[in-house]
């Protein structure tokens, strides 16, 4: 085989692997609700603890009027505020995080929440949680529930490796 037919199957490879790469993206995105970041509003992340929402008693778990569920978390190295929250299954949540120094990532085990907490911007991941998924893999509580860890997936330090905390997740 000559360089030329080389060459040629070398395109027909690239061309494949992004038809396959890109068709996976329309895939997961319309099945598996598996979607990039989408919420783009912006924070200073020096003044978390001055703003309305970010402030250290505003974090946690409030339930709004429409009986949606907001959680808001701040991450800063190495820890996640609070450390540990309750989040009921089966209902529409809203979770929002900043960070108060570098990019962190939020990733909750057994759930489809995972995103980038980029510095400045408030992230934000609306999903439902379904309670077969958790408890497949958490740890089950004496009242019914189930831990599921919650944790730092970008590396942002020399601590990165202990940044976690915990979702409990309620039965619905
Ligand atoms: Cu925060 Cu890794």
């Amino acid at each position: 085989m000559g360089v030329r037919g080389l060459e040629r199957r070398l395109f027909v490879v690239a061309t494949l692997l992004v038809v396959v790469m890109g068709g996976l993206i329309v895939l997961t995105g319309s099945t598996m609700k598996i979607h990039p970041p989408s919420n783009v509003e912006t924070i200073d992340s020096t003044q978390l603890h001055l703003t309305p929402e970010f402030a250290e008693d505003h974090l946690g778990v409030e339930r709004a009027e429409d009986g949606t569920v907001v959680a808001r978390l701040v991450m800063a190295r190495y820890m996640v505020h609070p450390q540990e929250i309750t989040l009921p299954a089966e209902t529409p949540i809203v979770l929002r995080a900043a960070s108060a120094d570098v990019l962190h990532g939020l990733h909750v085990a057994g759930t489809n929440i995972a995103t980038q907490v980029v510095p400045g911007y408030v992230a934000e991941v609306r999903t439902t949680i379904r309670f077969d998924a958790v408890a497949k893999i958490g740890t089950p509580n004496a009242d019914g529930s189930v831990t599921v860890p919650l944790f730092c997936n970008e590396y942002c330090g020399l601590g990165h490796q202990s940044m976690w905390g915990r979702v409990r997740v309620t039965r619905p």
